[in-house]
């Protein structure tokens, strides 16, 4: 059996977030990535040096290493020694099942091209059991023996890169030998590998790590919903409560997006439910993270109602596109903005005005929002509300904007982040705080 030497030879499939960023890793430790994208536009944009996503050093690695290092193509080479699979797994809400599609069809052309020492590394979330029962057949109809593994990708989008370096891999194989040659492979990037038992242990702990994470957050956003039908401070009670309290810490109420959370507890759920056991906490968790913006665009219309106001003569400025702030990202995936603008649009607002510190005025657009500067959204119009964490809202006099309006503007601060100067801004405009659900 050849063992893994020869550096020359990793391909990835599929360079969105999760491709693009284990290929820049391996590129910054001198590794020779062939890189196979799908999207004709993207791989023009990257042959270029560009990159359309934000991730810290992504573009900076692209530019240096396209052509040299770095090779992009619509397929992949003959007999690749090892193949990473990065590409999409959705999960389709209409149908109430995974999407499984692209994974498939990347399978098929590994198979068309590989040998019996090609080791073939799923790395694309799945649901349980995938890897045997749609990875392994494809495969196998070629190749006697495949080298295949699971090895979940869990970085958090933002700091993709520092963390493919930083955190221990987990790798699902019942084969020593395929275990090996994949822990070799990620040596490259210093870092450890975990061994778990099987496929399924390995694809179980990565919609595990997800859902757990959803579960934490859709806590935070319960103690809100109750700290402020009693008219507490839900950021107080939850500060207060951390504070040096050796406990774990409840989490911060928010938003909850991203395309993993929003999807990912699906994926779990429907491999439960494959095996006749139907989840209780995690489905509870997600209906109660996704009830948010609904929850807050009827509050948003009784604020407004009280005050008298009529949607027709109010512009609205939405500002943090991004699904959050903090680590910065320009995704919108799984984002409240999605569910919120065609909430206000279907309201009857004058005006729909939308501004992000990393998001493109192009997407903003896209999403049926008229890209604004955020001092000229705060004067324009009469709502404003900032969706996600970014640190620079903090660091910004927004009161000062505020002041030489006719009318006391409605400004919501859904994550809190001018805490620091809301006493201030009661006296400028109508303040609201927090994602609780008010009463
Ligand atoms: N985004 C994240 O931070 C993150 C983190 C952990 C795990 N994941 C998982 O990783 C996978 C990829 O996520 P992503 O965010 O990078 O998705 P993405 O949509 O940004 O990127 C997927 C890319 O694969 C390409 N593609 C599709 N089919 C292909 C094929 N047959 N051959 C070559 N390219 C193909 C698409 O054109 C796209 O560019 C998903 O399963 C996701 O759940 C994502």
């Amino acid at each position: 059996m050849q063992p893994y030497g020869n550096a020359a030879d990793i391909s990835v499939m599929g360079l969105g977030y999760v491709g693009l960023t284990l290929s820049v890793a391996f590129l910054t430790v001198g590794e020779r990535i062939h890189g196979v994208e799908a999207q004709e536009p993207r791989r023009k944009q990257l042959l270029k040096g560009e990159v359309d996503l934000y991730e810290p050093s992504v573009k900076e690695v692209v530019a240096e290493k396209v052509g040299s290092l770095f090779a992009v193509t619509a397929t992949l080479p003959d007999r690749p020694q090892v193949v990473f699979i990065c590409v999409g797994t959705p999960y389709d809400k209409a149908l109430d099942r995974p999407s499984l599609e692209h994974l498939e069809a990347a399978v098929q052309s590994i198979a068309e091209v590989m040998d019996e020492q090609t080791l073939v590394i799923v790395r694309s979330t799945v649901p349980i059991g995938t890897t045997r029962e749609v990875v392994l057949p494809i495969l196998t109809a070629k190749v006697k023996r495949p080298r295949l593994v699971f090895a979940p990708e869990r970085t958090i989008q933002g700091k993709a890169v520092e963390e493919l370096k930083r955190l221990p891999q987990i790798i699902g194989t019942e084969n020593e030998e395929d275990f090996k040659f994949a822990a070799a492979v990620f040596a490259k990037l210093s870092i450890h590998s975990i061994r778990v038992s099987s496929f399924e242990a390995a694809e179980m702990i990565k919609l595990t790590c997800n859902s757990h994470t959803d579960v934490i957050y859709s806590f935070g956003n319960e103690v809100a919903a109750i700290a402020e039908s009693y008219g507490l401070d839900a950021m107080e009670i939850v500060g207060a409560a951390n504070l040096n309290y050796p406990r774990p810490d409840i989490a911060r109420p928010g938003f909850v997006g991203g395309s993993c959370l929003t999807k990912d507890p699906f994926h779990l759920m429907y491999s439960s439910r494959n095996k006749g056991y139907e989840p209780q906490l995690i489905s509870a968790a997600r209906q109660l993270n996704e009830s948010l913006s609904g929850r807050i665009v009827s509050r948003l219309d009784k604020n407004r109602d009280e005050l008298g106001w009529e949607w027709s003569s109010l512009d609205v400025l939405v500002s943090g596109f991004a699904y959050k702030g903090v680590p910065q990202t320009d995704d919108v995936r799984g984002s409240a903005v999605l569910d919120i603008l065609p909430m206000l649009k279907q309201l009857g607002c004058r005006g729909l005005y939308g501004h992000d510190f990393i998001v493109s005025e192009g997407m903003i657009a896209s999403l049926g929002a008229t890209p604004i500067s955020l001092e000229d959204g705060i004067k324009k119009c009469q709502i404003i509300l900032i969706l996600n964490n970014h640190p620079q809202y903090a660091e910004m006099d927004f009161h000062l904007l505020l002041d030489n309006q006719e009318d006391k503007k409605m400004v919501y601060d859904l994550w809190g982040v001018l805490r620091e100067k809301s006493s201030v801004l009661q006296t400028k405009c109508n303040f609201y705080q927090g994602v609780g659900f008010g009463v």
